[in-house]
């Protein structure tokens, strides 16, 4: 149990990530940039979040649209200039809004200087900053390890006749963590960024820094089966989750504690086991949060839902570590396709509800959904690797926010093309829509972070689930010093008693009402309860 005065920012708060291609564009070509962003600062402060995440917006090619870094000091011209950030972080600032940037430090961009002089030969001085091997005896890769995007994660350079890893693009050559002049380079880049004023990172694939040094075979998986992504053919036991990360992960802590409040969390997909590691233990704290993706990965079912968050919670406390949450990301599906509209509420709810700080993409807030991306309008290089792997592309999730009724949805300037489609919904889903409509998606948002702004008990609370007599019932209580609220959801479509769950006063419904609190939950009904 935790005062709320006593939490730092990152745990009390909301992280809502901007996908900065997509928010707003200002210069109208099509693309959002950091002035775009800078103007809508009032709408995502009145949202009542804490902090925004940026995805990448250093210079890059953008052949996987940012996380190919070319210089990780500088801009990228196409979102604007290091004036038009430092205007950034000052609005949020002024706004009461932390600035959180996307630091990817496991590989650059192949147009990074660092890697064009790596390339000019073996005995380049930057040859040892990324990981070459020399062919196979048949002259092929090294071994067989894959890239995340399809395809080997090695690519010949012909000149010298040895092979770099990438374990995504090979326009993304992985640094070599292991070189202590590395670790400098990318070190300085994180205090460039912090003093210029920025409050925190997410920090890039965390757990693949580090490779085995054997370069072995990776094992077969023997549940891979057609349809599932080529990279998942294969278990990375030696390049994923390496000892060595954790001493780079401490070298990145060391960093950020030079400087006041300042966080890291870590884009880590691994059991919650293995990804509590990365959080440190208090004496030797690692990453503020490492993700927990957990909501994302598992069915859509209150039981196994229920005894994933029961474990997590007790893991965290057993490690001293701070709970995180999140529903969706730039990589994976929206939350609303996932779990279906009439499932919507439920799933923002346990979102916002939960023990821990949650993680909020932008436009889930108003309900947006995937949007169906037509063939030849695909640019995303994970499904043009992969067109028969319906999942690979990340193109649906990354559309351009929807704002109003005029034309781009108010994305960009009329008679501009965006980068990305817009949804065809975007006349009914958007924010000036929903700004009107008291029941709104838009709206139901702001009434749950207002519900965490009143009630403390959601934000340092205890959490323990309640036993219902309904397999597709999760409920559970947030407790702190005398305060008690009860938050009922409705996974199914049958109405559900809840017997003595909630005695108490409805503070909010899904359903737009405050019924009795006692009262049968409707279907897909979620509701909050002060309790007695
Ligand atoms: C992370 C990013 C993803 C990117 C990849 C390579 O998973 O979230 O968008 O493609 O890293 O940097």
């Amino acid at each position: 149990m935790t005062q709320p005065s006593e939490l730092k920012w990152w745990q009390r708060g909301i992280i809502y990530q901007i996908y900065p291609r997509s928010f707003q564009d200002a210069s109208g070509d099509g693309v959002g940039d950091l002035r775009g962003i800078t103007s809508r600062l009032p709408y995502v402060a009145s949202l009542g979040v804490e902090a925004v995440w940026l995805s990448p917006i250093f210079v890059s090619p953008m052949r996987d649209f940012g996380y190919d870094v070319a210089d990780y000091c500088d801009i990228d011209p196409l979102f604007g200039t290091l004036a038009d950030f430092d205007a950034l972080v000052a609005e949020a600032h002024r706004l009461g809004l932390k600035v959180m940037l996307d630091y990817v430090p496991n590989h650059t961009s192949s147009d990074h200087a660092w890697f064009q002089e790596a390339l000019s030969g073996k005995d380049s001085p930057k040859r040892d900053w990324y990981v070459w091997r020399d062919p196979a005896p048949d002259g092929g890769p090294p071994n067989n390890w894959k890239s995340h995007f399809g395809g080997p994660a090695w690519t010949l350079d012909e000149a010298s006749g040895q092979y770099y890893l990438h374990q995504f693009l090979p326009g993304q050559p992985d640094l070599n963590w292991s070189n202590p002049e590395v670790q400098a380079a990318m070190l300085d880049a994180l205090r460039f960024w912090l003093r210029r004023g920025v409050d925190g990172f997410r920090v890039d694939v965390m757990n693949l820094l580090a490779e085995d040094e054997r370069f072995l075979d990776e094992p077969e998986n023997p549940d891979w089966r057609p349809g599932m992504n080529e990279y998942a053919q294969t278990l990375h036991i030696y390049t994923n989750d390496q000892p060595a990360t954790l001493d780079y992960v401490r070298m990145m802590r060391g960093v950020l504690d030079e400087f006041d409040d300042r966080m890291m969390v870590g884009e880590i997909y691994l059991t919650v086991e293995r990804l509590l590691r990365y959080a440190g233990t208090p004496e030797a704290p690692l990453a503020h949060l490492p993700f927990n993706f957990h909501l994302i990965l598992l069915p859509w079912d209150a039981r196994e839902i229920r005894a994933f968050v029961d474990d997590y919670d007790v893991a965290c406390r057993a490690t001293h570590s701070w709970p995180n949450w999140v529903l969706g990301n730039h990589d994976k599906p929206r939350f609303k396709s996932r779990v279906g509209a009439d499932q919507y509420r439920v799933a923002q709810t346990l979102l916002l509800t939960l023990r821990g700080t949650p993680t909020a993409y932008y436009g889930d807030e108003i309900g947006m959904h995937d949007v169906p991306i037509p063939p030849e309008r695909m640019v995303d290089p994970a499904g043009l690797q992969e067109p028969d792997v319906p999942t690979a592309s990340r193109d649906p999730e990354r559309t351009p926010m929807q704002w109003d009724t005029g034309p781009n949805a108010g994305f960009a300037p009329a008679g501009v093309t965006p980068w990305l489609p817009i949804a065809d919904d975007a006349d009914r889903v958007n924010v000036q829509v929903e700004e009107g409509e008291p029941h709104s998606d838009l709206n139901y948002f702001r009434a749950l972070t207002a519900l965490r702004r009143e009630h403390p008990a959601l934000l340092g609370g205890e959490y323990r689930s309640l036993d219902t007599q309904h397999t597709d019932v999760f409920a559970f209580e947030r407790t702190l010093e005398g305060e008690r609220l009860v938050v009922l959801l409705n996974f199914g479509g049958e109405t559900r008693e809840v017997g003595d769950l909630a005695g108490g006063e409805t503070l909010l419904s899904s359903l737009n009402d405050a019924p009795p609190a006692a009262s049968p939950l409707r279907p897909n009904e979620a509701r909050i309860v002060l309790g007695r």
